[in-house]
């Protein structure tokens, strides 16, 4: 079985009816998704859902999951989402798809924030995944040396051979640290540097980690 499916599934049982839903972005957050909205045409399960991406609404819609826009939202109950890493203190780097703004404003406003991925995704120390950032294109090059003497070598983000562009008109520079030994300080000095939006480094965030494996089985952390 699909690991990544089967966290999503296991993710998903979490879900009443009633509740508000923060949808997340990705290939594994594709999979919750799906199951939500299989067990609103299975069970009568009744929700309502937020999204972190366009690409996220697209298919919420495809499947029929009721959308509401931010404006009408009170509280978001679970937010199910996938990361590119996950440490031993489930700190996490999420934005491998671009979407790190809109995900982590809805988790940080979430009861409830449910991280699911495979195994490959859990490591010892953060870094080994470029950790994105999210810019304004504006004198990029100054923001960007600003992220160098961070010491990570900083690379723009490109799609189809120009520069990737986020749902929010922004950039995404993927900053190379290779370890990350304290997500909390980095966090905290790259939000100091104007021009920068915000980054992937989701600190203290995560309530629960379901790990999918490839026979089907999961772990809860
Ligand atoms: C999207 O911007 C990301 O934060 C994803 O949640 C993350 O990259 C995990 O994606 P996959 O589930 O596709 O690995």
């Amino acid at each position: 079985m699909n690991a990544k499916k089967a966290a999503a599934d296991k993710a998903v049982e979490l879900i009443q009816s009633g509740m508000t839903i923060g949808l997340g972005t990705g290939s594994t957050a594709y999979w919750a998704i799906h199951r939500i909205a299989e067990r609103m045409n299975e069970e009568g399960l009744r929700i309502e859902a937020v999204s972190s991406s366009k690409q996220s609404e697209e298919l919420a819609n495809q499947l029929g999951i009721p959308i509401i826009p931010f404006s009408e939202v009170k509280s978001i109950d679970i937010t199910i989402d996938g990361a590119d890493e996950v440490d031993r203190d489930t700190n996490l780097i999420k934005g491998g798809g671009g979407a790190l703004l809109r995900e982590k404003i809805i988790a940080s406003n979430s009861n409830r924030f449910v991280v699911i991925v495979d195994e490959s995704k859990m490591v010892p120390t953060l870094g080994k995944f470029p950790l994105p950032i999210e810019i304004v294109p504006f004198a990029t090059e100054l923001t960007i040396r600003r992220l160098e003497q961070l010491g990570c070598r900083p690379v723009i983000r490109m799609a189809d051979q120009a520069t990737f562009i986020t749902d929010n008109g922004n950039w995404i520079i993927d900053c190379h640290f290779d370890e990350i030994s304290n997500p909390g300080e980095l966090g905290e000095r790259i939000k100091t540097i104007p021009g920068v939006v915000e980054h992937g480094l989701f600190v203290r965030m995560a309530n629960t980690v379901v790990v999918g494996h490839a026979d089907g089985t999961t772990t809860v952390q």
